[in-house]
């Protein structure tokens, strides 16, 4: 089984030293040695260190390799859109089997590689896309495809989650919690990526579509960042028993017409600390899937770095070259089900406010009429002096605010008119409440 490896970066690099450790016990596996054909990076003269590889095998020339005749796997862990995708295609096309980690790629145009795969022959496997070494995807597209998946909430970012983890910890704020992660490597020189959330929406696409049936991609996922999140908010996080994290949340449900409807976000949230994802830190990544007959189900790992990263790797290459040999492919994509992705505006949620308000007679009438106008139902209200302090008549006051469930949209609206009332000094945080509390 002869493989073309496209980048040889964090986790290229260990994916080489992996074939090279376990050669034999793979062959075993497989039935077959596996070889590398060649590597395809973008700087031949790069130091790779003690890389345990020939340095022949090197090349600028990606798709001069892919297209090789003895080529029968084809390993693309570069990333980004272009180059990536005519790659891809080209190799899928041409009957080879793709194992990919580029989460962005298959967000982005997920269906141009399907539809590839379905002409050429081949299989196209991505378990090291979404959350690392932890085995997800196969579980989603095979395990699970006997029962019908309602609900897939997860933390699905690593270096935010760290972030997060870390301002929880210590009670640093965002810049500061991002630079230790930044140096202890987690982080990227460019963080935009992590922390505005949109690697955390590609891997909510990925899973959406295999959950649901229906192709989702980057465009369809409500997403926001954690760089607004701050110290204050954390600490408010605390005071009520939860904490903050970035969650990828896909859902079934009804949409406005009443038809069967997927929704798929991703945006900070309180969880209570009981919540089974509420002890997930550091830069792990978890995923808790609700199913009708399994009932819940939670994966936990890490979900980033060279070597997990690999193995996922290295387990879809297993598999797609066992189905070589045997001369089977996996199924294809399930998109049968084309269910409508609906707006975030109709998404249930649970709003956290935390207001600074006039302290004087007649505030919290005002504050509550304005909940009521937009069919929003309070289930907690907790007021104390502005700033904590002690405070008189007359002075400002804190007030927090924990809703019901309610659609997104109204929710936005109650926050919008709130910001319009001159009692209101400022909206100082607003944060979605998932999990009960
Ligand atoms: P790196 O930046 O470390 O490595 C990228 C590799 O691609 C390098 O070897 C680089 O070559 C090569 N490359 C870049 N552009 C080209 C090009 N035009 N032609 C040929 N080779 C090129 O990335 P990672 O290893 O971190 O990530 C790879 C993929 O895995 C991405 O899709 C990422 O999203 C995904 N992923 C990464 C995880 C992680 O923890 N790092 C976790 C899960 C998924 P050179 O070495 O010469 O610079
Ligand atoms: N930047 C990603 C993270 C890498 O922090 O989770 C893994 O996909």
């Amino acid at each position: 089984m002869r493989l073309a490896l496209l980048g040889c970066g964090t986790v290229g690099s260990e994916v080489v030293r992996l074939l090279h450790g376990q050669a034999a016990d793979l062959a075993a596996r497989i039935g077959a040695p596996l070889e590398i054909a060649g590597i395809a990076v973008r700087r031949l003269g790069r130091d790779r260190g003690d890389l345990p590889v020939d340095p022949t095998l090197f090349t600028t020339d990606a798709l001069g390799l892919i297209k090789r005749d003895d080529v029968d796997v084809v390993v693309e862990v570069v990333g980004g859109i272009e180059p990536a995708r005519g790659w891809l295609v080209e190799a899928l096309r041409a009957g080879k089997s793709v194992v990919t980690a580029n989460k962005a790629l298959l967000a982005e145009d997920g269906a141009a590689l399907h539809d590839a795969a379905a002409e050429g022959g081949g299989d196209l496997y991505y378990e090291a896309s979404v959350a690392g070494a932890i085995p997800l995807l196969r579980p989603l597209r095979e395990s699970l495809h006997g029962d019908r998946i309602n609900r897939v909430t997860g933390i699905v970012n690593g270096t935010t989650n760290f972030i997060l983890s870390a301002m929880d910890a210590t009670g640093a704020g965002f810049a500061e919690a991002l630079e230790e992660a930044t140096e202890l490597g987690y982080a990227e020189a460019d963080p935009t990526a992590d922390v505005e959330g949109f690697d955390a929406a590609a891997k909510a696409a990925i899973l959406a579509s295999l959950a649901f049936h229906t192709r989702v991609g980057a465009a369809d996922v409500h997403r926001e960042g954690i760089t607004e999140v701050t110290a204050a908010d954390v600490a408010s996080a605390k005071a009520m028993g939860c904490t903050i994290k970035l969650l990828c949340i896909a859902a079934r449900g009804a949409d406005a017409a009443g038809r069967e409807a997927v929704s798929v976000r991703v945006h900070p949230a309180m969880i209570p600390l009981g919540h089974p994802l509420a002890s997930v830190g550091d830069a792990f990544n978890a995923v808790f899937v609700e199913a009708e007959a399994a009932g819940p189900l939670m994966f936990y790992g890490r979900g980033a770095g060279g070597a997990p990263t690999a193995s996922a790797v290295l387990g879809d290459v297993v598999a797609v070259s066992r189905n070589r040999l045997a001369g089977v492919r996996s199924p294809s994509e399930s998109a049968y089900a084309d269910l409508p992705v609906r707006p975030m505006g109709e998404a249930l949620t649970r709003y956290h406010i935390s207001l600074d308000v006039a302290d004087r007679p007649g505030v919290l009438e005002a504050v509550a009429g304005v909940f009521a106008r937009h069919d929003v139902s309070i289930a907690t209200v907790r007021q104390g002096p502005a700033g904590g302090g002690a405070a008189g008549r007359g002075e400002d006051a804190d007030l927090v605010i924990v809703t019901h469930v309610a659609p997104d949209a109204a929710l936005a609206a109650t926050v919008g008119e709130l910001r319009g009332l001159d009692i209101v000094r400022s909206v100082a945080s607003v944060l979605r409440v998932e999990g009960g509390l």
